[in-house]
């Protein structure tokens, strides 16, 4: 008998979601400063390291989101590094709370976006290269200033819940 292989996409949106979640990640809340010097930040999980030299790292935005103007056109953004304490902090980040920075302790870093108190690392960036990945837009930064804060466990997103890592 001969198999012959066969590249017929045979993929559903639920299905590849379904087999997506397994694949465990940190939490990240990446934030930029609007143009009224408002603070905008949103929960990401799709953060990813790409490349020493030049440093790169990216991220992914659904096409959906309101604030997808916002970083297109913005001169930088900031990644916060989460830990499992601030679980609470990635839900708010990821809900419908207006102004999701109220009691929040933050400040703006060297590059003008809001780095997140706490955090267990900030990484500022200026853009790179944008690319359009299907529904969602791919944001690669190029690293300007990165600093490791905090040896807390980490949070982490598996099977649709976020949860702790510890090492
Ligand atoms: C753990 C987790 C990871 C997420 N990762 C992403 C992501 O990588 N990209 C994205 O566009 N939305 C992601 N989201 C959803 C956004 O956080 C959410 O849609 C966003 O906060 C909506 O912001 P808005 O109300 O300002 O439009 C994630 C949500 C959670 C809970």
């Amino acid at each position: 008998m001969t198999i012959m292989p066969s590249n017929k996409a045979d993929v559903t949106a639920s299905n590849l979601r379904e087999v997506l979640s397994h694949y465990l990640t940190g939490v990240t809340i990446v934030t930029v400063t609007k143009p009224d010097g408002t603070p905008y930040g949103l929960t990401v999980n799709s953060f990813n390291s790409v490349s020493l030299a030049p440093p790169l790292i990216l991220w992914s935005l659904d096409n959906k989101n309101s604030n997808l103007g916002l970083f297109e056109n913005t001169a930088g953004f900031a990644i916060n590094i989460m830990a499992a304490d601030q679980i609470d902090l990635c839900r708010r980040f990821a809900g419908k709370d207006s102004d999701r920075f109220v009691g929040v302790d933050w400040t703006f870093g060297t590059s003008g976006h809001p780095l997140i108190t706490h955090a267990l690392a900030h990484i500022e960036c200026r853009p790179w290269q944008t690319y359009a990945g299907g529904d969602h837009t791919i944001f690669v930064g190029e690293v300007i200033h990165a600093q490791h804060l905090s040896d807390r466990p980490a949070a982490a997103f598996f099977k649709g819940q976020l949860g702790q890592y510890e090492s």
